[in-house]
């Protein structure tokens, strides 16, 4: 099928390179003409594993195109997947300008019956705002052509963003037509494991679905970061109550992690905006409203245990932070924890000497930019030399077993401020350091 992918950000990229990989005729348009230029020569604009390769590979083959010019793109495509941002307005609400912005040039492309889908996280109702947009650009220029507008959220993760879009959970789909129906169906047939994981339904119903989905998860970990804090104060473990009750199937195990707070493009900006979107309609959301305000301050836990054990003022002191990114296999900073605690500790007069796999260059170019306290180390071990403690914020998987000798022998005293739980406190004991995590005394 020949596919048109407008917005080359994460989800749309992801999503063109995997519809290529099955043999669909794909291309990816952006404003942006550097990133097209880059993405032509294999130059990816995030760290995603799998994806640069992919990219090259169905470049060359000749599935996968780019281009800034989405009026072509688009005229010469049967489907076009808006993939645009939709960044958080001041009042916390998705700003759709860019969206608009897309279903206006559909408007003045568009020559033949195509099915438009809203790709981006956009609140219920916009794709009746692009349907309006689409038929006010037909209208102007007298031409009756027909046209669906569908929805079908993206529910992949970063870092495991290919394998998510190739094996799908389930797919979900929201149209009011069953022509577009079909073209979808026929479209996501080839990643299907099971018949059921296509999931029809109307277009609201979709486009909460995605909203529902993030904010059942994020509510999931400001759930369990409220229970860490209870646990600190009464004297309980939050490692043994997870296990406790994530055995329970109802429960189960995932995403109920406690940490210093989650991140990321998605959880922060989709719980703010069904809040804000709540509020619209005259309906008061507590429960989103404390699932955000928790997570905002669990942010300061770290640092909060830092200026409890060395004091307010942090002149003088160094502090090793290992992982800047908002989580593992990403270099995506976007609302990271470790962005609130480096900012809290240099405010007090601490130096940062910071490690990340593959984020120091967002950091360095953006999130820390100008904070004249925070340098950058080129291993996990250079960030320890002399350090007064270590902080881990982000879990990477070669700080899960570290040489705690080598640790020990590098920083200045032997003092761990664990942000993800990584270790048991006894463990950490025996081996001589004073150890502080999440929901622990
Ligand atoms: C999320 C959703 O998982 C995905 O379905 C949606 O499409 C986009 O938003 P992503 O933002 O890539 O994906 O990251 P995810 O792996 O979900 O982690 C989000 C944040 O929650 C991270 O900061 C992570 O550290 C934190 N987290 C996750 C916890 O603190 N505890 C957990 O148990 C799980």
């Amino acid at each position: 099928m020949k596919i048109s992918v407008i917005g080359t950000g994460y989800v749309g990229l992801v999503s063109g390179v995997c519809f290529a990989q099955m043999g669909n005729s794909v291309t990816c348009v952006d404003i942006d003409e550097k990133k097209i230029q880059d993405l032509k020569q294999g130059i990816i604009p995030i760290y995603e594993p799998g994806l640069e390769e992919m990219t090259l590979e169905n470049y060359k083959n000749k599935t996968l195109d780019f281009t800034t010019n989405s009026y072509e793109a688009i005229k010469n495509s049967k489907i076009a997947f808006i993939a645009v941002g939709t960044p958080m307005g001041d009042d916390g609400s998705a700003d759709l300008k860019y969206v608009l912005a897309v279903a206006k040039t559909i408007g003045e492309a568009i020559e033949d019956y195509m099915v438009i889908v809203d790709k981006s996280t956009v609140p219920v109702g916009t794709a009746d705002k692009v349907q309006a947009t689409i038929q006010a650009e037909l209208d102007r220029r007298g031409v009756d052509i027909k046209f669906d507008v569908v929805s079908n959220p993206e529910f992949l993760k970063e870092g495991a963003a290919i394998n998510d879009f190739m094996h799908p959970d389930r797919v979900v789909i929201g149209a009011d037509s069953e022509k577009a129906m079909d073209v979808m169906k026929e479209l996501y047939a080839p990643f299907m494991k099971r018949h059921e994981s296509f999931i029809a339904m109307d277009i609201k119903s979709a486009e909460m679905t995605k909203y529902a989905a993030n904010a059942m998860l994020a509510t999931k970990i400001s759930f369990m970061n409220e229970m860490s804090q209870i646990c600190e104060r009464v004297g309980a473990d939050i490692n043994k109550v997870r296990n406790g009750i994530g055995s329970d199937s109802r429960i189960g195990y995932s995403f109920i992690y406690p940490g210093c707070g989650y991140g990321g493009s998605c959880f922060p900006k989709d719980v703010q905006a069904l809040a804000k979107t709540a509020k619209n309609f005259g309906y008061n959301p507590r429960i989103l409203d404390a699932v955000e305000a928790v997570n905002l301050d669990q942010k300061y836990v770290i640092s909060n245990k830092v200026i409890s054990r060395f004091g307010e003022n942090l002149d003088g002191k160094t502090f090793g932070v290992w992982g800047l990114s908002f989580k593992p296999e990403t270099d995506d900073m976007r609302e990271a924890s470790s962005i609130t605690i480096i900012n809290e500790l240099t405010r007090r007069g601490a130096k940062i000497v910071a490690y990340d796999p593959k984020a120091r260059h967002e950091a360095e170019s953006y999130y820390l930019k100008g904070n004249d306290k925070v340098s950058y180390a080129d291993g996990k071990y250079d960030a320890l030399k002399d350090a007064d403690a270590l902080i881990l914020v982000t879990e990477w998987q070669e700080f899960r077993s570290p040489d705690f000798d080598e640790m020990k022998k590098l920083l200045k005293n032997a003092i761990f401020f664990d942000g993800r739980n990584q270790f048991s406190k006894e463990k950490m004991n025996k081996y001589g350091f004073e150890y502080f995590q999440i929901g622990v005394n």
